[in-house]
C-alpha cells in the first residue's frame, strides 16, 4: 500500500489509474478505523480497482467546542489495518495541504444541512461537504463509499453529488453494529463502565419501534413515545433530538409513508452518539432495517 501526502500526487496516481481504464473507489474517513470503515473498504473492493482510502480528521467539520483536538487518532494501526486489508493507496494530507492559509470556499448544500444533526452543530455539514468535494475532486473515484450510520450525511452528500453533476457514483452502505447494538464509531471509544452499557438503550429504543410498527403502529407521534420511553429509562442518555423523517426532504412526518428514517442523537456526558433505522414501504407493510 502507498501512503500519499501530497494532492498533486494523489492526482497524478488517479490520472494515471483512469487512462488505463481502471475505475477506482474512494472511502472517505477520518481514521480511528472500525469494523463499520472495513465493510465500506471491503464494498469497494468489490466493484473497483484501485481502492483508495482517505484518512483526514477536517478541521472544518468541527465547531469550536467540538472534539477536533481529542478526536482518536491512531495512525500506525490504521496503517497496519489498511495493508492488511490490501487497500491500494491511502491519502492521508495533512491540514496545510488540504486548507492553505488563503482557503476561502465553503460547498453548503442549503435546507439539508441545517436540520437535525446541523441543527445542534452548526456549520458541520459546510465542512463535511467542503472536504467531501474536495476529496471527490482529488480522487475522481468511479465510487464513493458512505455509511448510512451517517444518514443524513449520506443524504446530503448525495443531493450534492447531483446538484454538481458529479461523475462519482455514491454508494451507501448498511450501519455496523457491535453484538449488544451499539453502532460502531470511532468516538465509542470514549464510553467508560456504565455510559457504555446505557449506550445500548439508543438500539434498543429502535427496536421497540421496529416492534410496534410490525404491530401496525403508523402513528409518528406515538411510535416517537416509544422510543422516548426506551431513552428515558436511561438517566445516563441526554436526548438531543428523535424524529421520524421523510428519507428525502427530511422533513418530519405525521404517520409513515414510502421511505422515512428515524434519526436520533444523544449525549453520555460529554460524548454525542447518533443512530438512526431505515423504515421502508412495501405494499401494506414496512420493512425497518436498524
Ligand atoms: P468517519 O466518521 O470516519 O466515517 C467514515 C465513513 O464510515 C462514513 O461514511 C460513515 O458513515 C461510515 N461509518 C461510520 N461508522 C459506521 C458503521 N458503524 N457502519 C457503517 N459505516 C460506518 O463520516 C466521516 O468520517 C466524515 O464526515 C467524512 C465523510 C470522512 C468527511 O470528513
Amino acid at each position: 500500500m502507498e501512503i500519499i501526502r501530497t494532492i498533486s500526487w494523489m492526482k497524478q496516481i488517479s490520472r494515471e489509474a483512469r487512462a488505463k481504464n481502471r475505475v477506482i473507489g474512494l472511502v472517505p474517513t477520518m481514521g480511528a478505523l472500525h469494523p463499520g470503515h472495513f465493510s465500506l473498504i471491503r464494498a469497494a473492493q468489490t466493484d473497483c480497482s484501485p481502492v483508495v482510502v482517505s484518512i483526514f480528521v477536517n478541521p472544518k467539520q468541527f465547531g469550536p467546542s467540538e472534539d477536533f483536538q481529542k478526536y482518536p487518532r491512531s495512525f500506525e494501526a490504521d496503517r497496519g489495518a489498511l495493508e492488511n486489508l490490501g487497500v491500494d493507496y491511502l491519502f492521508a494530507p495533512t491540514p496545510e495541504e488540504m486548507y492553505p492559509p488563503d482557503f476561502r470556499t465553503v460547498v453548503a448544500v442549503s435546507g439539508l444541512s441545517d436540520k437535525l444533526e446541523g441543527r445542534s452543530r452548526p456549520g458541520h455539514f459546510h465542512g463535511v461537504t467542503t472536504v467531501v468535494l474536495k476529496l471527490l475532486e482529488i480522487v475522481q473515484p468511479g465510487f464513493a463509499y458512505f455509511g448510512r450510520k451517517d444518514a443524513q450525511q449520506a443524504r446530503i452528500i448525495r443531493q450534492m453529488s447531483l446538484d454538481l453533476n458529479l461523475d462519482a457514483q455514491i454508494v451507501v452502505r448498511p450501519i455496523l453494529r457491535e453484538s449488544d447494538g451499539l453502532a460502531l464509531s470511532s468516538r465509542n471509544v470514549y464510553l467508560q463502565g456504565d455510559d457504555r452499557r446505557a449506550a445500548t438503550a439508543l438500539h434498543r429504543s429502535l427496536e421497540a419501534v421496529r416492534q410496534e410498527i410490525a404491530a401496525a403502529q403508523r402513528d409518528v407521534l406515538r411510535l416517537l413515545a416509544v422510543l422516548r420511553r426506551v431513552l428515558d429509562a436511561e438517566p445516563a442518555i441526554a436526548l438531543d433530538y428523535a424524529e421520524i423523517v421523510d428519507a428525502e426532504t427530511l422533513e418530519p412526518v405525521l404517520n409513515l409513508r414510502g421511505s422515512c428514517l428515524i434519526l436520533l442523537a444523544a449525549k453520555l456526558g460529554k460524548t454525542r452518539l447518533i443512530d438512526n433505522a431505515l423504515v421502508e414501504q412495501e405494499g401494506d407493510t414496512f420493512r425497518v432495517t436498524i
